[in-house]
């Protein structure tokens, strides 16, 4: 899981970016929902209550988030997205998929992005959410020789082997690719802090702070000290001055957050 234990943040900044919404693109009375990588269910729940009357399939690999008690029209599997998926085609309406980047294989996004195709039905639409963990400044304030940047150039490079943390840029194209028809993609700021001047965004990023410092830590230790053996003393130099940074209002930082949606040419 990428986020903090403090899901509850998480789940408050992304409703609060979204303005509620769950679905962007126009889909009418969804009789079946596939959600890839459901995390603490939030989304799937409120997916499950909104639409009685749908099938809410989330599947995870990492099921221990879920909560006990689930709506009855939604079904928690444990399943592997990097695996070919087992759906029959044209099974679901909408497929649903944020924020599972990281644990998607370098070499599986092709195959991800035609899985999703093919058990949508015709017409049906995929929706992709994804932060892209390239701290950016608002006006243009961070050099590389911040502790921000410096934390995303070596977590874009760390796992680079293996995954592709720069696919949130390329959801689009990768969409397009695998037959999606009016593809739409849009990079949204999400603050780290309380920098904007726009009250609605102010607040999101007052949301999101704590997470982030939590974030940058929890989604780094491991890679950094075990792969490019930093030692644990200068991972936390790094980590606290980002840290200071993310507090900083000046700095105006974000990660780009992409939302893509794409349709399934109607048969
Ligand atoms: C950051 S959480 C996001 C949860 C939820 N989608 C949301 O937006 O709140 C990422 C989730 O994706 C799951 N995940 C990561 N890689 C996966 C994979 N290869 N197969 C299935 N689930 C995966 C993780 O276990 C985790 O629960």
């Amino acid at each position: 899981m990428i986020f903090s234990q403090d899901r509850n943040a998480a789940e408050l900044y992304l409703r609060k970016i979204f303005d509620g919404r769950l679905i962007f693109p126009p889909v009418e009375d969804p009789k079946k929902i596939l959600d890839c990588g459901y995390g603490s269910g939030a989304w799937a729940i409120e997916a499950a209550e909104k639409y009685p009357d749908a099938e809410i399939i989330a599947v995870d690999i990492s099921p221990h988030l879920k909560p006990e008690e689930t709506p009855n029209n939604l079904w928690c599997q444990v399943d592997d997205l990097n695996e070919p998926f087992n759906f029959k085609p044209e099974e679901f309406d909408f497929v649903h998929s944020r924020l599972v980047a990281p644990g998607i294989g370098k070499s599986r996004w092709t195959g991800y992005m035609k899985d999703c195709f093919k058990v949508l039905k015709a017409g049906g639409w995929l929706q992709m959410v994804e932060i892209y963990f390239n701290v950016q400044s608002d006006n243009g304030t961070l050099t590389e020789e911040h502790g921000l940047r410096r934390w995303s150039k070596t977590f874009l490079e760390v796992y680079e082997d293996k995954k592709d943390l720069r696919a949130p840029t390329r959801l689009q194209s990768m969409m397009e690719a695998a037959g999606f028809v009016e593809v739409q993609s849009r990079m949204m700021p999400l603050p780290l802090n309380g920098w904007s001047r726009d009250e609605r965004d102010r607040d999101i990023g007052n949301l999101n702070c704590s997470n982030a410092k939590d974030l940058i830590n929890a989604m780094a230790l491991w890679p950094f000290t075990e792969r490019l053996e930093m030692s644990l003393e200068q991972f936390y130099v790094l980590i606290a001055r980002a840290r200071s940074e993310i507090d900083d209002l000046n700095l105006r930082p974000y990660f780009p957050l992409y939302v893509v949606i794409g349709k399934k040419p109607s048969a």
